[in-house]
């Protein structure tokens, strides 16, 4: 037997598994995540922003002297001073929507979730939400209460049969001014079938701008992969979240999606934009949740959503019930954190 004394688990040994795969290591063994172009950060981030209107950076700004808006706020789960994010106003007219893709490639990692959860807290703020279910798997429709096996007509029917229409496949929730366009397990032989059309990659984009008009967000709920679905999502995107759990492999693959999305914004839609990323599954007791996400942040920076959405078991029971948290535990810590996220979201893109 070995007379070796314990060694306890050192956390530093661990650092070179966080790095997302083809980055460069810092000399410390720090991964050095490609950063993200963020044109229009000035606007994201500054508290007197108004739709369509860049506001001038001061010289302070300039300088990185402290936001005074941010003085004396609570630090965030992020570790950041948590901004108050305005109560949105209510809309009169709606449209143009915004369009986004929720996207990992990892999978369970909260997209699905994040797609009904925000989606329903936008739409009580009184946006008008279409949510896509881009996903053969279908858990999209399962997690509102839709059985994938009684669809008549899906996503896939409007996405390659030319007599399917929009208002053939759309669907109401139980969520006011919430609807779904419902998928299932036929959505698995458009991946196939795409690859012979012409401008394979633009299908969805298509189906979807008849109901731009009618919506101020359209959120689709991407499959875990980087393939045609996913790149028909980002290429009908205005805008990409990205939800990441907050364990080990968090980062891992995340190089991957961005190199992706840069690929997208490059060949097939130059205006995507990142709108953010997303932490999911945090805890804030433990020390690795806590060491995940200031990792998040040193590679992300303000990509960063200042919200984070704790684990609670609360999320599968949802799922179950079929319904959003915001309707089935609407005081609930998780309900908070997603009417929290939709406000940071509303604040992030002017104009929505
Ligand atoms: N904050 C959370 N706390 C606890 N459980 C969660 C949380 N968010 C999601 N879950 C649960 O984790 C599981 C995976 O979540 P979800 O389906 O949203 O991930 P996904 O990224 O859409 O997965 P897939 O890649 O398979 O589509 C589900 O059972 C969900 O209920
Ligand atoms: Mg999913």
């Amino acid at each position: 037997m070995s007379t070796q004394p314990f060694e306890p688990f050192q956390p530093a040994a661990a650092v070179p598994d966080l790095a997302p795969r083809d980055v460069d290591l810092a000399e410390d063994g720090h991964p050095i995540v490609p950063p993200i172009d963020a044109p229009d950060a000035a606007v994201m981030h500054h508290p007197a922003a108004t739709p369509g209107e860049a506001p001038a950076i001061t010289d302070d700004e300039a300088a990185g002297a402290p936001d005074p808006a941010l003085a004396g706020r609570p630090m965030g789960p992020t570790a950041r001073p948590m901004p108050v994010f305005p109560e949105p106003t209510p809309r009169d007219q709606h449209g143009p929507a915004r369009v986004v893709s929720m996207c990992n490639q990892k999978g369970g990692v909260g997209k699905t979730t994040t797609t009904i959860n925000l989606g329903a807290a936008l739409a009580e703020y009184g946006r008008k939400v279409l949510l896509v279910d881009f996903d053969p798997q279908g858990s999209l429709s399962v997690g509102l209460g839709v059985n994938p096996y009684e669809i008549e007509r899906s996503v896939y029917n409007l996405i390659m049969d030319r007599n399917t229409g929009f208002e053939d496949v759309v669907l109401k929730t139980n969520v006011p001014g919430m609807d779904l366009l419902p998928s299932n397990i036929d959505l698995s032989a458009a991946e196939v079938q795409l690859v012979t059309e012409v401008a394979r990659e633009q299908v969805l984009q298509r189906a979807l701008d008849a109901a731009r008009a009618d919506y101020d967000f359209i959120m689709i709920d991407c499959q875990p992969s980087l393939g045609l679905l996913t790149v028909n999502a980002l290429t009908a995107s205005d805008g990409v979240i990205v939800p990441l759990e907050c364990e080990f492999f968090a980062l891992r693959g995340v190089a991957m999606l961005v190199e992706t999305i840069q690929k997208v914004q490059d060949r097939l839609n130059p205006g995507l934009e990142i709108d953010g990323l997303v932490a999911t599954m945090f805890d804030q007791r433990t020390v690795h949740s806590r060491e995940v996400l200031a990792r998040l942040v040193e590679a992300f920076e303000d990509k960063v959503f200042h919200t984070a959405i704790s684990r609670t078991v609360r999320f599968p029971e949802t799922t179950v019930a079929g319904e959003p948290i915001t309707t089935f535990a609407s005081s609930s810590g998780g309900a908070y954190s997603y009417r929290q996220l939709a406000k940071e979201v509303l604040f992030r893109c002017p104009g929505t």
